[in-house]
């Protein structure tokens, strides 16, 4: 693979598993520098060690603990350089349906989905500004689009970070800094594992390319987005989705 990000630090949260490490492989092919996130000390020691040959690092942050966040960018800014590349991708569900919804599960998802993402771009784009590059891309989901029972406060998460992108998109896109969502439709990763059997099928149907999406489908639209040749593209959403919605 071409390495055209060489000599770029990207910053990638939840790369432990699924659709983050998938992301991290894919970023560290292309030549950049990866710090990447997981919740353990174990977690980041493994994402070290399959780094380490391409540079990168692992660390150890829960996105929803500010103090983590600042001194663990504080690092990677030390070890690795200010990061020009951050994929807010960290996510959880606590799905329930509304009447059933506890304050803490949503609370919890709002903070991790969607508060994280505004502190850890606010605190990694002020090095982008003044270095006059940068590529910030978001995961959302489907979800946020479509809507879906039992996640009310997912969905809230994610169309919140739509909005969100948008609006820092066009706070700093004259600085050659963009802001872009990925939105993965069904992805065969932990989060979707537990799905019931019925649920799963049904969803399948659903889907015009008549399978779950795999994680690296959704790198490969993280690839684009973050790639030299994708300047003139921000405040977009880019669908990952086999055509269950089409916007
Ligand atoms: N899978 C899908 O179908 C799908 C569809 C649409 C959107 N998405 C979005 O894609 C992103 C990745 O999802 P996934 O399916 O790959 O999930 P996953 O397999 O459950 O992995 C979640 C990742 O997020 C990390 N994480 C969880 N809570 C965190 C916290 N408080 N602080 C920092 N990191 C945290 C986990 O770290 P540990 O390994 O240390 O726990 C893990 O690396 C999420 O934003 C999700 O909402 C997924």
């Amino acid at each position: 693979m071409e390495k055209i990000l060489e000599g770029q630090t990207a910053l990638v949260t939840g790369g432990s598993r699924g659709i983050g490490a998938a992301v991290v492989d894919r970023l560290a092919a292309m030549g950049a520098r990866v710090a990447a996130t997981a919740t353990t000390m174990d977690g980041a020691a493994h994402l070290g060690t399959r780094l380490g040959d391409a540079g990168g690092r692992g660390y150890c942050l829960d996105v929803c603990n500010d103090e983590a966040m600042d001194t663990v960018l504080k690092q990677v800014r030390q070890d690795l350089g200010s990061p020009s590349i951050l994929i807010n991708n960290a996510g959880i569900t606590r799905d329930q349906l509304l009447l059933r919804m506890k304050d803490e599960d949503w609370d919890l998802v709002i903070q991790t989905n969607l508060r994280a993402v505004y502190r850890l771009s606010r605190l990694c784009v002020r090095d982008m500004l003044k270095a006059q590059y940068g590529r910030i891309v978001n995961i959302t989901s489907v979800v946020g689009m479509m809507g879906n029972a039992g996640q009310s406060n997912y969905a809230a998460a994610k169309a919140g970070v739509a909005g969100f992108s948008r609006a820092l998109a066009r706070e700093v896109a004259s600085r050659r800094v963009t802001v872009n969502c990925v939105a993965p439709g069904f992805i065969e990763t932990d989060m979707t594992s537990g799905l019931p059997q019925d649920h799963r099928e049904s969803l399948l149907h659903q889907v015009p390319a008549a399978r779950l999406g795999s994680p690296a489908d959704v790198a490969a639209a993280v690839a684009y987005l973050v790639s030299p040749e994708a300047g003139y593209v921000t405040g977009e959403t880019l669908q990952v989705n086999g055509g269950l919605w089409m916007g």
